[in-house]
């Protein structure tokens, strides 16, 4: 089980990303974050060999409501997560766990050694989420993030080691 939309109970089932995504993933990357990737920023990186990504569908919904993403790319036994996000609808509901266990599984089963990410300094919920998977905090980016009224932040580089 995970969130309840409208009384009914929504179940998500993950599956591999693809081209056919890219749409639903533009639409919750604009909700998401200030600066929206658009479809074609998201086929041209889904149809690379090195990247890879799931989606969190819920199949008992007729329009298989997208629930949440990630998207990481794996190459030379270094790997990184380009990007994830979970509906508002579905906050703290463990679509962001599962999403991130997918991602790390497909980096170990592709070879992967290392699993890098930035995150802002501020976002104590994809903090806690990366704290949770056990990435430690390697490194720090000042000035990384603008919020497009002139205001930056600081990015976290956060480090997995699958060794
Ligand atoms: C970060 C994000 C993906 C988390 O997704 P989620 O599905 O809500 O997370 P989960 O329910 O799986 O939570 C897993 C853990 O993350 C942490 N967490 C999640 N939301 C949190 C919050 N609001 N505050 C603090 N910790 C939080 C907790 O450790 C949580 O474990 P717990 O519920 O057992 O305490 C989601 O908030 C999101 O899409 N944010 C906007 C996009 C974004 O910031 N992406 C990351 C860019 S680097």
């Amino acid at each position: 089980m995970l969130g309840t939309l409208f009384g009914r109970k929504a179940e998500f089932d993950l599956f591999s990303a693809g081209a056919d995504d890219c749409h639903d993933f533009s639409r919750l990357h604009g909700e998401r974050f200030y600066k929206g990737w658009g479809d074609g920023e998201f086929h041209s990186l889904l149809t690379q060999s090195s990247v890879f990504g799931f989606s969190a569908r819920d199949t008992n919904a007729s329009d298989r409501d997208l629930g949440g993403f990630v998207i990481a790319r794996e190459a030379g036994g270094e790997a990184e997560i380009l990007t994830i996000a979970v509906s508002d609808k579905y906050a703290r509901a463990g679509l962001g766990w599962r999403l991130m266990l997918a991602a790390i599984r497909e980096v170990r089963a592709r070879g992967g050694e290392t699993l890098f990410l930035e995150v802002d300094e501020g976002n104590d919920a994809a903090i806690g989420l990366y704290r949770k998977h056990g990435f430690k905090k390697v490194g720090e980016r000042k000035g990384y993030y603008s919020d497009g009224r002139g205001k930056t932040s600081t990015a976290l580089v956060m480090r997995l080691d699958l060794r």
